[in-house]
């Protein structure tokens, strides 16, 4: 049976009588080096983002506040998560298609990468990404 596309990874929480506090870090939530953090916020009624697979990159997205669904899709099979929580994290490897949906108003996004933004590590053609991972 095919591994799961759903990558999750549990970010441990230090909760107090003050409130919370949430870590990723390396030996813990994090598998890699981060060499780039953005987040994704103010997203505009309706939209839809991502439409794209890396060639190289790995990336943990952690929903912060609200909640979005996120569709991976390796080339054969589709599989969707809803992120809502603070305390997880969605691994993207390399080579598969993700695209984000259903962002509520409050929704932030929190993406750390393994590299710096580089567009050539981008396929943002879905039949492309098709082709490219039929031939690897
Ligand atoms: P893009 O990755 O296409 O966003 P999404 O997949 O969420 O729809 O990025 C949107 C724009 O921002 C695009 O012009 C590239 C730019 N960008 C950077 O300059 N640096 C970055 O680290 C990222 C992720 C995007």
């Amino acid at each position: 049976m095919n591994a799961s596309l759903i990558q999750l990874v549990d970010i441990p929480q230090r909760g107090d009588a003050r409130g919370q506090l949430s870590v990723a870090e390396i030996g813990g939530a994090l598998p890699f080096v981060v060499r780039r953090v953005y987040w994704i916020h103010g997203t505009n009624p309706g939209v839809s983002r991502g439409f794209h697979a890396h060639k190289q990159l790995r990336q943990l997205c952690v929903c912060v506040a609200g909640s979005v669904r996120l569709s991976l899709f390796d080339g054969k099979s589709e599989e969707s998560v809803v992120l809502d929580s603070s305390t997880k994290g969605l691994l993207i490897g390399p080579r598969l298609w993700r695209e984000m949906h259903e962002f509520t108003p409050d929704c932030v996004l929190m993406v750390f990468a393994d590299a710096e933004y580089e567009e050539a590590d981008y396929i943002r053609d879905r039949e492309e990404f098709i082709k490219h991972v039929h031939s690897s």
